[in-house]
């Protein structure tokens, strides 16, 4: 019998080598505690009638699923609990979920169930968050975090038992759910840099109404690789970790239906762009939005607005990028000619 470390051990050591407080081990115990009864609610939920949906539209305008609201119900209850948290946003919820403003430490923003369009089947989700931290040296202002000032982010792919967990400037981690239900066996995860394994990931029956430039990029580039599309974020990316290559999920514009148009992307740059473009870059890789910048450092003004979302290995994001500023420039109003 081999005993593995567990991310518990391993998370106690992180923070003592760094200095830093046992807070945060209280506010992960709390989301892998979720994660876990997420999951068992998941495998279990064809059984007990889980997997369908409700009669609700949520703040996108999207059809709630049972798992969306048991999910999110989960989610909040082990952080409330936690005392650790300041604020919360979640997918699920159209406001600030203001928690403990005095005494906690972070600010978590969730997707507490991505990948709803695979619910029915049973096939893989995820549960997506961020972390943010109180200023400690002054004053809290109580504003949105960017991507930049996460202090961590992951992932748990759900019903598979895999956990990834970035930490700041300190690497991206895959654990594993064990027989005793610990997750256990940390190791890092770097997109690779040989091309061999690449994958690119987007719905490609939205690739008509990606803007011109990078359809023609697309054309002149992605058969050169493999092609997956599971439709949640947290399975495609969670591939894009091992395998390298890219995700995309573009603005969609020119669309002959005006109303399924998405100038300003699909993806949710709080608890999905983020997680992911944080988790990529400690692995080495970048993440951009359709105006070519770093999705890390936009400035949120809506805790649920959207993004475009271009992440992956930083070769290929860097040889996209001029593509997109272009584009953006383009999309300017010229000044007149006198
Ligand atoms: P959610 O289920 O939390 O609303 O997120 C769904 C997102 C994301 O997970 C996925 O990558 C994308 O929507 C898939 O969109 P399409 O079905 O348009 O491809
Ligand atoms: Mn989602
Ligand atoms: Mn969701």
């Amino acid at each position: 019998m081999k005993l593995e470390e567990t991310l518990m051990h391993f998370l106690l050591e992180h923070q003592e080598k760094h200095r830093r407080s046992y807070n945060f081990l209280f506010l992960m115990e709390a989301l892998f505690s979720a994660a876990k009864y997420i999951e068992y609610y998941y495998r279990t939920g064809a059984l007990s009638g889980n997997l369908g949906g409700t009669s609700l539209v949520n703040v996108q305008g999207e059809n709630v699923m049972k798992m969306d609201q048991i999910a999110h119900g989960i989610v909040e209850h082990y952080v409330r609990e936690s005392g650790q948290v300041i604020h919360a946003v979640s997918e699920e919820i159209d406001d600030v979920i203001v928690l403990n403003e005095k005494g906690g430490r972070y600010f978590l923003y969730f997707d507490p169930l991505d990948g709803s369009s695979n619910i029915k089947h049973g096939l893989p989700v995820g549960f997506l968050f961020g972390i943010g931290k109180r200023n400690l040296s002054g004053e809290e202002d109580f504003h949105i975090r960017r991507g930049v000032e996460y202090i961590a982010a992951g992932m748990f792919v759900i019903p598979t038992g895999v956990f990834t967990l970035a930490l700041h400037d300190a690497g991206c981690w895959r654990f594993h759910l064990d027989e005793t239900l610990n997750y256990v066996r940390p190791h890092k995860a770097e997109l690779p840099e040989a091309s061999k394994n690449w994958e690119f990931s987007y719905n490609s029956a939205n690739m008509d109404h990606f803007g011109q430039p990078v359809k023609e990029w697309l054309r002149r580039n992605a058969s050169k690789y493999a092609f997956r599309y599971l439709g949640a974020l947290a399975g495609d990316f969670h591939r894009l970790l091992t395998n390298g290559g890219m995700f995309l999920y573009p603005a969609i514009v020119n669309h002959p239906d005006p109303k399924k148009n998405r100038p300003e992307g699909k993806l949710r740059l709080l608890y999905e762009a983020n997680p992911v473009a944080f988790m990529a870059k400690e692995a080495g890789g970048m993440a951009v939005n359709e105006n070519g910048e770093e999705v890390l450092s936009v400035d949120p003004f809506d805790i649920h607005q959207r993004t475009a979302l271009y992440v992956g290995n930083r070769s290929l994001i860097e040889e996209l990028q001029p593509i997109l500023r272009e584009m953006a420039r383009m999309r300017q109003p010229q000044a007149p000619v006198v």
